[in-house]
């Protein structure tokens, strides 16, 4: 008999099956085995001289950098048995993100190691994946602050989120309140979302009525960038590619996020604001406001792109570069380091990890939930597309790759979603 029932996964409750049977084999022969445990707060700890079979994983992993199609390969393993001092993880949801494409390629700074180890596979390999949420359903005996039921998420990039099960170290992790928030919002808390709170808050002391300008005005970042804005009072002007649906886009854009504030979102194309609105005083007439400041833009495009949205910043304001989506160079003129003072600043969350406490990333999520308890923050739009664990490993590859098709190149703002059941 196994402990891990299959069944029980789903729920995240195989902790009470195995429980159920250890308590069997405990009467079997109670002086073999060291059972610690309570139902609904800590999980099975030890179990010697019984051989517990843990889940099957599966999990999307790479063996070496290049396009995703050419890379990627699904893989079945056995999740290592818990620990003393691990947390088993059960996934519920996980993203795409830009830049889980550009770690399989090679391009992206922090790539986790390749390993053999915990796959069991004759090369080395890594899980993709960088963010997402799981329920905790089994936990150490030494472990702290985490239950089984519990929801976590990454601590750090580069954990290898694109996997049903996984085994962590409570240092990898933060837990969340099950439940306190939908499953989509959690599982992008901590890099979009993240990203969007801490430009708003970390360059300039944004005054209410004051602008934000960006392009990519619908990316995932943005739009969370929209919505945490409206709720501080801060109006956003957001620039997006001329398409055939810009009306529509334009109008969910301008539906994002609780109006109270009176803070407002102006979207513009590209092409007008190259043409039609190049000189200062033609974009403050655009935008209605003659006395707009506007001491902070947010680059997720680069290339010339970057360079049109900074010809409208206040002077001495900062323009933080986040992307490149575009993959083209910036060319700044002389004129806006001179007579400008504009900032040209860099923005990346694992750095910013990396340089503060895991007390501060803590307040951090909790504003950023609060935010989305209270409905400011949260609409965005995704697609979710559901990743059966019964689904042979094959066939979720390329369940995976359809997907990818609709993330990469472009996602066109629609954020793709794995939800695993
Ligand atoms: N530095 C950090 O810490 C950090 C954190 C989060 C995200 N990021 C970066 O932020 C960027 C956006 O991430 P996301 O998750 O918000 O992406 P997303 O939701 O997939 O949106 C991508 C955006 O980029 C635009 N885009 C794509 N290709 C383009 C091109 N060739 N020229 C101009 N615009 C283009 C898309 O516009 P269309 O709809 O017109 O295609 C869309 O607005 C990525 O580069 C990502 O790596 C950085």
């Amino acid at each position: 008999m196994s402990i891990y029932a299959k069944k029980a996964f789903f729920s995240g409750s195989y902790v009470k099956q195995a429980i159920v049977f250890s308590n069997a084999l405990f009467g079997l022969r109670n002086s073999s085995v060291a059972l610690k445990h309570t139902i609904g707060s800590r999980s099975i700890s030890e179990l010697s001289g019984a051989k517990v079979e843990t889940p099957e994983v599966k999990a999307v992993v790479y063996g070496k950098y290049g396009q995703p199609k050419e890379v990627l390969r699904a893989l079945k393993y056995r999740l290592p048995p818990l620990t003393p001092t691990s947390i088993h993880l059960h996934f519920l949801a996980i993203p795409i993100n830009p830049s889980d494409i550009n770690q399989i390629e090679g391009v992206y700074p922090l790539r986790p190691p390749f390993t053999r180890e915990e796959f069991g596979t004759d090369d080395a390999v890594a899980v993709a994946g960088n963010e997402g949420v799981a329920e905790v359903i089994g936990v150490g005996d030494q472990v702290k602050g985490f239950n089984v039921g519990d929801w976590a998420v990454m601590a750090n990039a580069g954990f290898g989120t694109w996997r049903t099960h996984a085994v962590a170290r409570p240092d990898q992790i933060v837990r969340i309140e099950p439940g306190s928030i939908d499953l989509a919002s959690a599982a992008t808390l901590t890099v979009n979302n993240a990203t969007a709170y801490r430009m708003l808050k970390d360059y300039v002391k944004l005054q209410k009525g004051d602008y934000v300008i960006q392009n990519g005005g619908n990316s995932g970042v943005s739009q969370a960038v929209i919505q945490i804005a409206k709720a501080w009072g801060i109006n956003t002007i957001n620039t997006i590619r001329k398409r055939p649906d810009f009306e529509q886009i334009k109008s969910r854009l301008q539906s994002l996020g609780v109006g109270e504030s009176g803070a407002t979102t102006i979207v513009v194309s590209d092409e007008d604001l190259e043409n039609k609105y190049r000189s200062k005083s033609q974009f403050l007439e655009f935008i209605g406001d003659e006395k707009a400041n506007i001491p902070l833009g947010f680059n997720c495009v680069s290339g010339d792109s970057a360079i049109m949205i900074a010809k409208h910043l206040s002077r001495s304001g900062y323009l933080v570069t986040y992307g490149a989506m575009s993959r083209k160079p910036m060319r700044i003129p002389a004129s806006m380091l001179i007579f400008d003072n504009l900032h040209f600043v860099g923005y990346w969350m694992a750095n910013w990890k990396e340089t503060h406490s895991i007390e501060e990333y803590r307040e951090m999520l909790d504003d950023i939930i609060a935010l989305i308890q209270t409905k400011k923050l949260g609409s965005f739009v995704y697609e979710e597309n559901k990743w059966g664990e019964e689904t042979d490993e094959k066939e979720l590859l390329a369940k995976f790759y359809e997907i990818f098709d609709k993330a990469y190149p472009d996602s066109h703002g629609v954020k793709q979603i794995l939800r695993i059941h």
